[in-house]
């Protein structure tokens, strides 16, 4: 290990919590995690415990961070899971609810009124995102129903809502904050100002008074508090949304990088795109294909210019299921991205393992030890809260076709997997015809641990796959910005420094692709509601 300073960074996601303790040349020295639980009171609903997120970070810290290091550590970083919400007091600080999950359908009727009303587009032109359950705005509708129906106690200041980074953060005190990422995926903020919108806040019914305060990725943020073994007033030098973080690990700052993060759902990203490479010249896309950050243009969390930068020139279009949002903002102006949500990947194989007593691990391995691994004609949409990009269909329904009395578990297992490599082709698909060619995914996450899956990925996508050598990429990435942000490294530095990946390359005939891919879309089609 490096002497000098470290990094303490901390990835607050949906099944735990993980941290690294990184040291000045960017190498991981440490790690800790913590496991977390989540409730589902009714069917669609999905909740975790407030403190129980709280605690999950204290134990991985602990679990992390040796006493004897503890006095090196220059700076925390967080990444986290985004769009799920927290109603607490101000002055107590005692959360009102418990947190609805990012995977929390119950507001779907909600959205589907609001879509009926026609408010679609105007969401979607000011916030960059489509109507969707996932998104924090209507979650928050329903906290403030459900605690302060007539909003009198929001306006009075008593309540302060916010996504995990703004909770987390308000476990250190001071100011009520929210990273401009994190804050850019609650469905609430004007993503070419970076401020909270009055009409979409008038829409959802969110007085400004109960929302926390935008600021960059780098802060300022409260000096964490109550980690031990840290000492009290360590800097918190960077905070990232989980998805946004990982792009950073994968220096995915630059054009025609499109990044894949395997976890419950998976992410597909891309930063911006080149203006004028969207779709046919003089076309336009949807209600809102708009340029964040344009030179000159003030952005609003700051009052700042955007400078010279990635996201200068750089137009972020919606056609095709994909969301506009801040990636970050590490000192030289928000950067565009634009990026599809698949609901259910990794959590396709938690459902499976789940059902057959067992653990998804058990299931890959079983599936690695018969010789006959095809899933024979089985078709498995694993739409459970409805699909997400490119489709954004919160009725469609989760099916199985294809079943026969012979059909065995590997084969549902197998279709599983296919199920996962299909969903991500059509956002990637989608990013492409947004983007250009995409001809490398890099690929980091859970699922990346598994050679079968990456082979998949890449036979039915057509595509190179880099898999990433760190499996915990959201955490690295928050520490790379924290340590960018104090100087620890230039970003440059992150470019050159040696990023272990794996690559693998598609190995099956076009045709034998194509009658796949008709096969998963005709499943799909079914899944989807008739109207
Ligand atoms: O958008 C939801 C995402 O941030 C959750 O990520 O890693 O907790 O599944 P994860």
């Amino acid at each position: 290990m490096a002497s000098g300073p470290l990094i303490l960074a901390v990835d607050q996601g949906t099944s735990s919590t993980k941290a690294l303790l990184v040291d000045g040349r960017g190498a991981v020295v440490a790690r800790g995690s913590a496991p977390l639980t989540e409730s589902h009171p009714r069917p669609g609903w999905v909740e975790q415990s407030p403190d129980e997120l709280w605690e999950s970070v204290r134990r991985a810290v602990a679990a992390c961070v040796d006493p004897a290091l503890a006095g090196r550590v220059a700076g925390v970083a967080f990444s986290t899971q985004r769009e799920s919400l927290v109603l607490w007091e101000r002055d107590t600080g005692r959360p009102v609810r418990p947190l609805v999950s990012w995977q929390d359908q119950r507001t779907a009727a909600d959205c589907a009124e609001l879509a009926a009303e026609g408010a679609g587009d105007l969401v979607r032109a000011v916030s960059g995102m489509p109507l969707d359950p996932m998104f924090s705005a209507l979650k928050g509708s329903w906290l403030l129903d459900a605690c302060d129906p007539d909003r009198r106690r929001s306006l009075a200041g008593e309540l302060c809502l916010g996504t995990v980074d703004s909770w987390l953060l308000s476990r250190f005190g001071g100011e009520h904050v929210v990273e401009i990422g994190n804050a850019s995926r609650t469905q609430l903020m004007d993503v070419s100002t970076g401020d909270w919108d009055e009409r979409l806040l008038a829409l959802f019914g969110i007085p400004r008074a109960v929302l926390p305060r935008v600021v960059p990725s780098c802060g300022p943020f409260p000096a964490a508090r109550g980690l031990p073994p840290l000492p009290d007033g360590v800097p918190v030098l960077a905070v990232l949304g989980d998805s946004h973080a990982a792009m950073f690990a994968h220096c995915g700052w630059r054009p025609g990088v499109v990044k894949v993060t395997y976890g419950t759902g998976s992410s597909v990203m891309a930063i911006g795109t080149p203006a004028g490479t969207i779709g046919a010249p003089g076309q336009t896309l949807g209600t809102a294909s708009q340029t964040i950050g344009a030179p000159g243009r003030s952005i609003g969390t700051s009052g700042r210019t955007m400078g010279p930068g990635p996201a200068e020139a750089w137009d972020v279009g919606q056609a095709d299921g994909l969301c506009r949002s801040v990636a970050w903002d590490v000192g030289d102006g928000p950067v565009p991205a634009a990026e599809g949500n698949i609901r259910a990947t990794g959590r396709t194989l938690i459902w499976l393992a789940e059902l057959f007593r067992t653990t998804p691990d058990a299931l890959l391995a079983e599936l690695d030890a018969c010789d006959d691994d095809a899933p024979e004609g089985v078709r498995f949409v694993p739409a459970f809260g409805g699909l997400g990009a490119p489709w954004w269909e919160p009725e469609a329904q989760a099916l199985l076709t294809g079943l026969t009395l012979g059909t065995r578990r590997t084969q549902l297992v197998a279709a599983a997997l296919e199920a996962v490599a299909f969903q991500v082709e059509d956002v990637v698909e989608a990013v492409e015809r947004v983007a250009g060619p995409v001809e490398v995914l890099l690929a980091d996450g859970g699922l990346t641990r598994s050679d079968r899956m990456m082979r998949l990925q890449s036979d039915l996508s057509g595509r190179a796959v880099a898999r990433s050598g760190e499996h915990d990429l959201s955490c690295l990435g928050a520490a790379c910005a924290a340590g960018l942000a104090a100087g620890l490294w230039t970003r440059e530095g992150l470019e050159d420094r040696p990023r272990p990946a794996d690559t693998f390359r598609p190995a099956v005939a076009s045709d034998d692709r194509d009658a796949r891919r008709a096969a998963w879309r005709e499943a799909v089609g079914r899944s989807l509601p008739r109207r």
